[in-house]
């Protein structure tokens, strides 16, 4: 039995660690002190309730029973991950502000600013010693983000936090989540993130502010495209959020938003099901396929990190044919094109998703998906993948991931071959061609 807790730290605004942003708010794991000299984090990891996380996990038991059953963060069929053990943490989650603008129906904002012990504004300092104190014991921090049951940007300063995180973590990648009712260049003051998730469910004043009670479209969408339009200079990626629910999902509305993001200019389009109440009832995780996309930079969010009843595709053989003359020759010691699927996942109602990259010399912008000879769908290459660029300097497109999610129209064979065809102005510049074994859980 695995847990992200074992990789993930999440710091509320008053400076208490707790289990983690949904239900696992209820459990305190402890708190950082930034007055007093001689606290560290090691007071927290190595700390009882720690303790008892890594030995309930171990024995195959959940850690705190009737809250664990209900919390996103288990994976109860998958082998047990310490990874805090080895001293990396893949996610900071960073709560700057419990104060919001908006009265969203299903969230606890209002019940936690009542609850909580204050500050319910995180002091710098707070939040400089967790990340000094990380650095002094050694952990590597892969992601920061800032998000939790309040509106980050109502944080006067939140453009310090962003620039304490690459003082001591360069290199981290930094994402904002919020819901996007401000002015872009007045709350962040222009600093650089690496991810704007804005959370924006509907496209339509009348069906969004049902949920985004307070809240005005047009202005999420303004934050948007002023987020969007910077991105070259700074190569961050702006994803619309868009919850499905049962004011938001008609057929009509959902196609309006997919092409309003694309006027836009907007990365990634992402339509994502929820289990709170107003859920969307034509869309569920096992119905998420069904929805008709038309428009590349657009997915849907199936390719949850743990999904009761999915087959993950083990990779049994690949290989990458490159096509293409010309330009390409002066560099042909170096591979022209490159592709790779981190992940593939097939997921009950006969859907498949992809997560992956492709790159190459030239610039691509599209990828198709092919599932034996049947196509799947084409994606967008939108997400900055610096791993990649780190690798492979000679390619042009820093943004070369891409996540495919889409119903197939015969049931998938066990043994499939996968394969993505790079497209650049419709030429083909290369396929990748892999053979998986679906099987029910990643190896450990
Ligand atoms: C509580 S919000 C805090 C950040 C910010 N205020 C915002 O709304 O994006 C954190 C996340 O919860 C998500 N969220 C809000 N209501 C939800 C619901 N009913 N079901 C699932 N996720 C929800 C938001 O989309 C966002 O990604
Ligand atoms: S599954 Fe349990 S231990 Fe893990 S984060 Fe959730 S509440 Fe905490
Ligand atoms: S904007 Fe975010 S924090 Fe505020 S009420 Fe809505 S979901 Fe909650």
């Amino acid at each position: 039995m695995d847990c992200d807790i074992l990789r993930t730290l999440y710091l509320k605004c008053n400076g208490e660690v707790l289990c983690n942003d949904d239900v696992g708010e209820r459990v305190s794991l402890g708190a950082v002190d930034a007055q007093d000299p001689s606290w560290s984090i090691a007071q927290i990891f190595d700390n009882d309730k720690y303790a008892h996380i890594r030995a309930s996990l171990v024995s195959g038991r959940v850690p705190w029973d009737g809250i664990c059953q209900r919390c996103a963060f288990l994976r109860p069929g998958i082998p047990l991950r310490d990874q805090l053990a080895q001293r990396v943490i893949t996610k900071l989650q960073v709560e700057p502000s419990l104060a919001c603008n908006l009265r969203c129906r299903c969230c606890t904002n209002r019940e936690q600013r009542k609850a909580r012990s204050k500050p319910h504004q995180m002091p710098l300092a707070t939040y400089e010693r967790t990340l000094q104190s990380l650095q002094d014991e050694g952990y590597s921090l892969e992601n920061i983000e800032y998000c939790g049951q309040g509106e980050p940007l109502t944080h006067p300063k939140f453009h310090e936090f962003v620039a304490l995180g690459r003082r001591w973590f360069p290199e981290a990648r930094q994402r904002l989540i919020t819901n996007g009712n401000f002015d872009y260049r007045a709350t962040t003051r222009g600093v650089p993130l690496d991810e704007i998730y804005v959370s924006c469910d509907g496209v339509r004043q009348r069906s969004y502010e049902q949920y985004r009670q307070n809240g005005k479209v047009d202005q999420a969408l303004q934050f948007m495209s002023d987020a969007a339009a910077t991105v070259d200079s700074r190569q961050q990626s702006v994803v619309w959020k868009y919850i499905l629910f049962e004011f938001n999902d008609s057929a009509d509305e959902l196609r309006e938003a997919q092409l309003t993001a694309a006027r836009l200019g907007i990365d990634t389009l992402l339509f994502t099901v929820t289990s709170s109440e107003h859920r969307s009832q034509t869309y569920t995780l096992d119905t998420l396929g069904e929805l008709e996309i038309v428009s590349p930079n657009v997915h849907v969010d199936q390719c949850a990190t743990y999904h009761e009843g999915a087959a993950y595709g083990h990779r049994q053989a690949a290989r990458f044919v490159p096509e293409g003359k010309g330009s390409w020759l002066p560099i042909r010691r170096r591979p022209p094109s490159r592709a790779y699927l981190d992940e593939v996942v097939s997921l009950p109602g006969n859907t498949l998703t992809l997560r992956g990259w492709a790159a190459a010399t030239k610039r691509l912008t599209h990828v198709q998906i092919f599932c034996d000879d049947q196509l799947v769908g084409s994606a967008k290459l939108s997400a900055i993948r610096d791993d990649v660029f780190e690798v492979h300097r000679h390619f042009m497109n820093q943004r070369a991931g891409f996540y495919l999610s889409a119903q197939l129209k015969r049931p998938l064979n066990p043994s499939a071959q996968i394969s993505v065809l790079l497209l650049c102005d419709q030429r083909r510049r290369g396929r990748l061609v892999t053979t998986y074994q679906f099987a029910p859980a990643p190896e450990a």
